[in-house]
């Protein structure tokens, strides 16, 4: 099966780049968002990503309109009713992405496939919420969504070979590279990432230096795009809390342990850019 029709649940951060990347490779989207305001966040998000792609020469602007025209930002679930992939991308929050994924079960085709970009949570979970573990995935994209090349598929044991072959197709067709993880907590780059970012932290705790020397380190010293500080607040500290928390359930690792700071700080909302304050001030 080609995919040319794709539905996103959520609008954020990742589910509009996702939303921009489908459209951009000619699939016609429907992004579903609680309420007019996060549609018209969403929308907004997209717009703005794709002025950026203009302004780096990517796109010229008869491009951007029509990948434009291809995205609709939505209200009613039911309009995911002939989606031929769901990617949900909801909060990083497993009743509610269970939720999601029984809910998007109830209106999508029995054809249709289900897909979660959950950062860490494992999808046989969210599978069972369906009636169709065998057409669900993990489809985890990482931000910026359409700067960043790599895909994790993540199949359970029940993901029938033909939804992973039809998924896998459709995401090296958005011009992404494509590795496979097994379903556990954290696949493969979230694993190796975030106990990473954790001990940046927990360095910075111990005040064995200052967050830019730390950053600065990595950059320069490891070819870092940038410094693990400043990728805790690209990503949101909540999010890598968030992470931390599920990995640590899954494996007991003290590596995996959230640092108290890193409480601490989210606790106060200091949850990195979107919120203007995290290790730095935005
Ligand atoms: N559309 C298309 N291309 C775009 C774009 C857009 N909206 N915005 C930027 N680009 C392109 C630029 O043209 C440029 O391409 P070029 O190299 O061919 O010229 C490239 O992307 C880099 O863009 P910028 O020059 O604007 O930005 P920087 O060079 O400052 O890089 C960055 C920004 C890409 C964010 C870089 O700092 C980076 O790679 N940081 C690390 C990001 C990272 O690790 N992400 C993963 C986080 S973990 C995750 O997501 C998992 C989750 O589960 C927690």
């Amino acid at each position: 099966m080609a995919i040319e029709r794709v539905g996103v649940i959520g609008g954020g951060l990742m589910g509009s780049g996702i939303a921009e990347v489908c459209a951009r490779s000619g699939s016609d989207v429907v992004v579903h968002e609680i309420d007019t305001a996060a549609a018209e966040a969403a929308l907004g998000r997209i717009e703005a990503s794709l002025a950026k792609a203009v302004d780096r020469g990517k796109l010229d602007s008869l491009q951007r309109d029509e990948i434009f025209a291809r995205i609709s930002v939505v209200t009613e679930l039911d309009r995911q009713s002939d989606r031929q992939l769901i990617i949900e991308a909801a909060t990083e929050n497993e009743d509610l992405k269970r939720q999601v994924f029984s809910s998007v079960d109830q209106v999508a085709p029995e054809e249709t496939i289900l897909a979660s970009n959950t950062s860490s949570i494992p999808i046989t979970r969210l599978a069972a919420a369906t009636g169709r573990p065998d057409k669900v995935v993990g489809l985890h994209f990482f931000n910026p969504v359409p700067v960043m090349a790599l895909v994790e598929l993540v199949t359970t044991v029940k993901t029938a070979d033909e939804t992973a072959t039809t998924v896998r197709a459709y995401a090296e067709s958005l011009g992404k590279t494509v590795i496979l993880a097994k379903d556990r907590a954290g696949f493969v780059v979230n694993m190796l990432l975030v106990p990473y970012m954790l001990a940046a932290i927990r360095m910075y705790e111990a005040g064995v230096a200052s967050a830019e020397d730390i950053d600065t380190g990595m950059r320069l010293g490891a070819n870092h795009p940038m410094g693990p500080l400043e990728l805790t607040d690209f990503v949101g500290l909540d999010t890598t809390k968030f992470v931390a928390d599920v990995l640590f359930e899954e494996f007991k690792e003290p590596f995996y342990a959230s640092p108290p700071l890193l409480t601490r700080m989210v606790e106060a909302g200091l949850h990195g850019r979107k919120t203007g304050v995290g290790f730095y001030k935005y």
